[in-house]
């Protein structure tokens, strides 16, 4: 009987070598450990032996039994790790091919160069303020002391639109940012009429000009304005405030200057210039040959605009200053046709 259980056993573990798939190793389990197979059929037996030999024979048989099984494992095992390294062969991935390029979107220009400006404005505690691209003539300009007739609305013409407006009203596209100046200086003294707070915000946003387009002005194009209005501000501050953010913008060695101009809305007013990079001041095509380049009007807030917009001229002050950021990206690129902004012509685009 002994002899019998080796014989299983050998003949079990020899053609437990031969398995090599999945379902011959089932086919395998059910013939060498299945309820009918020889070795169960020995348990089965058991009890039909001579008492002497049962003890022996049951230990062996188990012994086989528990032999087989951790064998079954074993190959069981063997055989997935042979089915993965199939599978990883067979399924193999060539990460090598080149993959199919993606487009890259991008930022326009000119938002580029906007989110430089706010960024640097930011850091000197100026906020962004928003404001309406349709006005009235009272906040495009009589407000900002242009009356009508004024002859400083001559270098502005206008968009007009056809709606319900007082005769003397009209409304418009404004034709520049500063009309926001009005809007946001009345709302910060709402909010405290006898003693308005401090404000220090600049307006970005886009202007309209009835002009003919050129390769200098376009009818639609951004502007920023900035506008600080508070108890001891002076031109002092104005000339540090701009010296510091051409210096951010441009570089730190930049030199500028301020030549004296005229706006309805400042007085004093002023133009700022920086000194031509193109040429290091020495005059060249870009600056017309002068050495600098003019960047932005500007001035101290005048007193009807200070009252206009609900602050006391004889206790604020404050400076306000408008820039072109197409103009500027125009000096800073050397590009030298600003309908190239707005022309949606990828060639140009995909250089920034
Ligand atoms: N609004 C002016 C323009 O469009 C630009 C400007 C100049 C704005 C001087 C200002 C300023 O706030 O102080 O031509």
């Amino acid at each position: 009987m002994l002899q019998q259980l080796d014989q299983i056993e050998q003949a079990a573990l020899e053609a437990l070598e031969k398995v090599n798939d999945e379902t011959a190793l089932e086919q395998w389990r059910v013939s060498h450990l299945g309820r009918s197979s020889p070795l169960m059929k020995t348990f089965d037996q058991l009890g039909s032996l001579d008492k002497e030999l049962r003890p022996a024979v049951g230990k062996r048989a188990n012994e086989i039994k528990r032999a087989l099984e951790s064998n079954l494992a074993e190959k069981s095992q063997l055989l997935q790790q042979a089915a993965v390294l199939r599978s990883l062969e067979s399924e193999r991935l060539d990460v090598s091919l080149p993959g199919r390029p993606v487009a890259h979107g991008r930022l326009h220009p000119v938002t580029q160069n906007l989110r430089q400006i706010f960024q640097i404005f930011a850091e000197m505690g100026f906020q962004v303020y928003r404001s309406r691209d349709v006005e009235t003539d009272e906040f495009n300009f009589q407000l900002l002391n242009f009356p009508p007739h004024h002859p400083a609305r001559e270098m502005q013409d206008s968009f007009y639109i056809a709606g319900e407006y007082a005769e003397d009203n009209p409304l418009l596209l404004r034709t520049h940012t500063s009309p926001g100046q009005i809007h946001a200086m009345r709302e910060y003294a709402a909010s405290n009429p006898d003693n308005p707070p401090p404000v220090r915000i600049i307006l970005p946003g886009m202007c309209y000009r009835y002009e003919q387009v050129t390769a200098r002005s376009e009818i639609q194009f951004n502007q920023v304005e900035g506008l600080a209005v508070g108890k001891h501000i002076t031109l002092g501050d104005l000339k540090g405030t701009l010296t510091d953010f051409a210096r951010r913008l441009f570089g730190k060695h930049v030199l500028s200057r301020f030549r004296a101009s005229h706006f309805p809305f400042t007085e004093p007013s002023a133009e700022m210039d920086i000194e031509c990079f193109v040429c290091g001041g020495k005059g060249c095509a870009v600056c017309k040959r002068t050495g600098w380049l003019e960047i932005l009007g500007c001035g101290m807030v005048h007193p009807v605009v200070l009252s206009n917009g609900g602050y006391d001229p004889a206790k604020y002050t404050g400076f306000a200053f408008g820039m072109g950021p197409e103009r500027i990206a125009m000096l800073r690129y050397k590009i030298e046709d600003i309908r190239y902004f707005w022309a949606n012509d990828m060639r140009f685009l995909e250089q920034f």
